[in-house]
């Protein structure tokens, strides 16, 4: 029931006014920030599916319709005319950036490419066969021991350094991507080079050797500079909603951030770009052409990795773009053919013309075409989901920051609803 301003809960003989808080967008919710107060109810939402956690002005997503938008820029405009530094500036501080500012930003983002030589023995004490997700939230918290003076827990110093330890992030967490890489290659260190760009230097730091420079003659850097921009932000996700609950608590952004990483590690968000090539890899094995798998994800044998989304009940824009920059890489590395391409055409093409699908709103997301890139460009399997947290970063620290700076936050605490045993006294051993 609502009326102009409120909505009424009626509980038995009782009511409670609800207001309603409406976004830019006009979406509409229910304010219960009152209602156990009131009422001594707690709203239930387990997966928080119907729950908003916060207000943002970041990204909007309007799931239906297949929208996102980065401060209210379409993705789709950005993916064409901006790169992943721009966008990263323009999610950080939520206007595009002059072109004075953008160099600044470059610049400080360019200085900020090596890492400490001390963090470089930590490489020593990881086993080669370590996940590169584990390693990296374990940097990242590092970084905070050697930048103590940007970590220190309090909101406002960690807010007054805000900029440096953002340019910071945005530019170590990839040399520590590549520099895990090298550790797992036994390979020495390669060190940044500053007549470089951001991805240019990745692939340089990536596969560049003492003997031998990387050539980047496919121009994959664009590629990735692309990926990177696509993953930018993407509001309330796992991985971003858990920055936001430990930076609630006050905590620095180098442990929200390394939080994140774990977050999103998960098969079922971040670690999906990996599960679609080991899928797509498994169905050219079998010399299926993804017809019998497409029946094994229908009786629940399977899933489709790569399809499906929380929000997304239309196309994920960003699958879209991706699914043409896929075809595009693999042309450029004369690898138009690709078999895992034309098996992810050909599952793309019978889930959305099969029942199945169409009456879940199941659709290609992010992750479905991202792995034909990675692998174009070089970047073995098991690094596909942290090169997904290289371009969240931007997004999990400017959620930290849009936190950290609203002065009514509090930490955030959820409800539950107890379903265990009634209270119940102590047993001496000999009696149970
Ligand atoms: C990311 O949140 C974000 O914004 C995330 C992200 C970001 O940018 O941060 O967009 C990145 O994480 C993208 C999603 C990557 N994950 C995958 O591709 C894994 C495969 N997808 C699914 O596991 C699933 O679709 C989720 C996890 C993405 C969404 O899960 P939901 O919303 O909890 O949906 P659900 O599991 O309740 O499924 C609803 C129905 C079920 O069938 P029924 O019980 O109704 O019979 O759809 C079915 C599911 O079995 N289903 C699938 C399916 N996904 C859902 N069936 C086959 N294959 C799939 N992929």
């Amino acid at each position: 029931m609502t009326d102009t301003q409120n909505a009424i809960l009626r509980v038995g003989e009782n009511e409670y006014p609800c207001p309603l808080l409406t976004g830019t967008e006009n979406e509409t919710a229910f304010d219960i920030r009152k209602l156990r107060a009131e009422s001594g109810l707690i709203s239930f939402d387990d997966g928080f599916g119907n729950t908003g956690s916060c207000e943002s002005a970041i990204t909007y997503i309007d799931g239906d319709a297949g929208i996102l938008r980065y401060r209210g820029y379409p993705i789709e405009q950005l993916a064409e005319k901006s790169s992943f530094l721009e966008s990263s500036y323009l999610v950080l501080y939520g206007e595009l950036p002059t072109a004075d500012q953008l160099e600044r930003f470059r610049r400080r983002v360019q200085e900020n490419a090596a890492i400490h030589t001390a963090m470089e023995h930590h490489f020593d004490g990881f086993p080669s066969h370590s996940n590169p997700m584990a390693v990296l939230s374990a940097m990242l918290n590092s970084l905070g021991c050697y930048y103590p003076e940007m970590a220190s827990n309090r909101r406002e110093e960690d807010l007054e350094r805000f900029d440096e330890a953002a340019a910071m992030l945005l530019s170590k967490v990839r040399t520590i991507a590549a520099m895990t890489y090298r550790m797992k290659m036994g390979k020495p260190f390669t060190f940044p080079r500053r007549d470089l760009n951001y991805c240019q230097n990745f692939l340089h730091m990536m596969f560049s050797d003492p003997y031998h420079e990387y050539e980047d003659t496919a121009g994959l850097a664009e590629a990735l500079d692309l990926f990177f921009l696509l993953h930018a932000d993407h509001e309330q996700n796992c991985s971003t909603t858990t920055v936001r609950m430990v930076g609630s608590g006050h905590a620095n952004l180098f442990a929200s951030v390394s939080a994140g990483v774990c977050a999103l590690w998960g098969p079922l968000h971040g670690g999906a770009n990996q599960a679609v090539i080991e899928m797509l890899e498994e169905i050219h094995d079998s010399g299926d052409d993804g017809s019998r798998f497409i029946e094994d994800a229908k009786n629940g044998k399977a899933r489709l990795m790569g399809f499906g989304h929380r929000v997304y009940k239309n196309y994920d824009p960003r699958a879209r773009i991706l699914g043409k920059a896929a075809e595009r890489v693999l042309a450029a590395i004369g690898d138009a053919n690709d078999p895992l391409l034309a098996i992810a055409r050909n599952l793309e093409k019978s889930a959305l013309e099969d029942e199945y699908f169409i009456e879940r709103k199941l659709y290609p997301n992010v992750d479905f075409y991202s792995g034909l890139i990675l692998t174009a460009a070089g970047i073995p399997v098991e690094f596909f989901t942290t090169m997904f947290a290289i371009g969240r970063m931007p997004g999990w620290m400017a959620h930290w920051k849009e936190n950290a700076s609203d002065p009514k936050a509090r930490i955030h605490r959820p409800r539950q609803i107890y379903q265990g045993a009634n209270q119940r006294d102590y047993l001496p051993i000999d009696q149970r």
